[in-house]
């Protein structure tokens, strides 16, 4: 077999298109071996803690006698229910309970994701692990003393491969079903992420919220429905909520917000692509002691870091304030109170195009070598000195303002930020480097 390097180069050089997108590569990767050691490796973010505290009687997670543990374990790990996202094709492991009358239900935040389905005897629960990936889990829809979250090895059949960039990760879909849920492949979008245009996104899922004359594939059942939509756009759209459609007495909330739903395909993919990076990198330094076959990947990270290639919003959405208010709570905010988490939902989903997910552990924990490499350009990238064209969406206000919330906000900044041009003037350039 070729090294993995050797591998690389060759693509690299041969295939143009695999060179645009980290996201083309989505072989899977060798984690089971060493460095990641993703199996044998016991994690201990904030699952392995609850189950602690629970184990130890700090915590008791409360029977519901109709959700079961469900709104426990969303309080204990501080995941707001207004993300709740519905999913109505038979997508996923328990299959056979989903329907569009009954879909799974998801919650998240930024570092936890919680599967359910009403009647259901397991709660699934994904975690994105800074040195793992995703890590998954299940709990038993069983009342218990002391309930278990049981780490699950099956789960990375369909979460580990390349609809989740070849690493253990996260995974979403858009794709048309039967009346009854059943998926019709022919109808598959492509991977969803921040990039794919709305018109693709959200079959096999319900959407509330306001999205103008704008169009998207969500609250369509079955292939007429589908069809129906081509010729009168929006007939099932802009819903406000979802009772007309769905017995929703088993369910915490009844809404599948549109703006959570832009949220989740940012946030999803963007965890992939950190574990990614890390794990590459890992592999990198391991047999080469050096990074420079990661060059393409590491732009092309940047790209997704700064959404430089975001499906533009062509009208405003709103969804519910309270989720809105949720997401923003724990904000990290500069002098002049910006922060990374302030919505646009007018031209785009964020104010400033960086991904809050600069803050997060996966980030924070990826190899030194790596997390240098990414400053260093991130700098330049903001204060205009990247010659690359794919670049220059941004604004110089945009860098301006990206940058100066960086510096007031995350305290890993290399020096040479601190000295750096201000973003975008060029007079501002030739007087710093006096
Ligand atoms: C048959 C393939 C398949 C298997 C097996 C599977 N999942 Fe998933 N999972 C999916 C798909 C597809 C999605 C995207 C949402 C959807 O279509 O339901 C998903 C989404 C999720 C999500 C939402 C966020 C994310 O991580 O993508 C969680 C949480 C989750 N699954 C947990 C689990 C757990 C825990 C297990 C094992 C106990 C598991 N899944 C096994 C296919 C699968």
């Amino acid at each position: 077999m070729l090294p993995l390097a050797l591998l690389l180069v060759f693509l690299l050089t041969t295939a143009s298109s695999w060179a645009e997108d980290f996201q083309g590569s989505t072989h899977k990767l060798e984690y089971d071996e060493m460095p990641v050691g993703y199996s044998k490796a016991t994690p201990n973010g904030h699952i392995a803690r609850l189950q602690a505290q629970i184990n130890s009687g700090e915590v008791r997670l409360q029977w519901d006698s109709e959700q079961g543990y469900l709104p426990a374990l969303l309080r204990a790990l501080k995941i707001p229910s207004s993300s709740q996202l519905l999913v109505f094709s038979k997508t996923s492991l328990q299959r056979t309970l989903i329907s569009p009358k009954t879909p799974r239900a998801l919650y998240y935040n930024d570092d936890i994701y919680v599967g359910y389905i009403p009647g259901s005897d397991l709660l699934e629960i994904s975690e994105a692990d800074p040195k793992l990936g995703g890590v998954f889990y299940q709990l038993e829809q069983v009342a218990a003393f002391k309930p278990k979250l049981v780490r699950n090895s099956e789960c990375i059949q369909c979460h580990g491969g390349n609809r989740s960039l070849g690493v253990p990760g996260h995974v979403i879909r858009s794709i048309g079903t039967s009346p009854d849920g059943e998926i019709d492949i022919q109808t598959e979008a492509a991977e969803i992420t921040h990039c794919s245009p709305l018109s693709e996104r959200w079959a096999g899922w319900y959407v509330t919220g306001e999205h103008g004359w704008q169009t998207h594939r969500g609250n369509l059942v079955g292939i007429e429905a589908l069809e129906r939509q081509a010729r009168e756009p929006n007939f099932r759209g802009n819903l406000k909520d979802l009772s007309a459609h769905v017995d929703l007495k088993d369910y915490p909330e009844r809404t599948s917000d549109i703006v959570s739903h832009l949220v989740l395909e940012h946030q999803s993919h963007m965890h992939n692509y950190v574990t990614r990076l890390n794990f590459e990198a890992q592999q990198m330094l391991a047999t080469y002691g050096h990074l420079r076959y990661l060059d393409r990947q590491v732009q092309s990270f940047l790209r997704y870091l700064l959404f430089v290639e975001e499906a533009p919003l062509a009208e405003p959405v709103r969804g519910r304030a309270d989720f809105l208010t949720a997401f923003a709570a724990d904000a990290r905010r500069d002098p002049k109170g910006r922060s990374l988490r302030d919505f646009d939902l007018h031209r785009r989903l964020f104010k400033y195009p960086c991904s809050y997910l600069i803050y997060s552990a996966g980030f924070d924990q990826l190899p030194p070598p790596i997390k240098e490499r990414i400053y260093r350009e991130l700098g330049e990238i903001l204060d205009g000195k990247n010659p690359q064209p794919e670049f220059a969406r941004l604004t110089p206000d945009d860098r301006r303002a990206v940058k100066e919330i960086l510096l007031a906000t995350k305290n890993d900044l290399p020096d040479s930020w601190k000295t750096g041009a201000p973003a975008g003037s060029v007079a501002a350039a030739s007087t710093a480097s006096k």
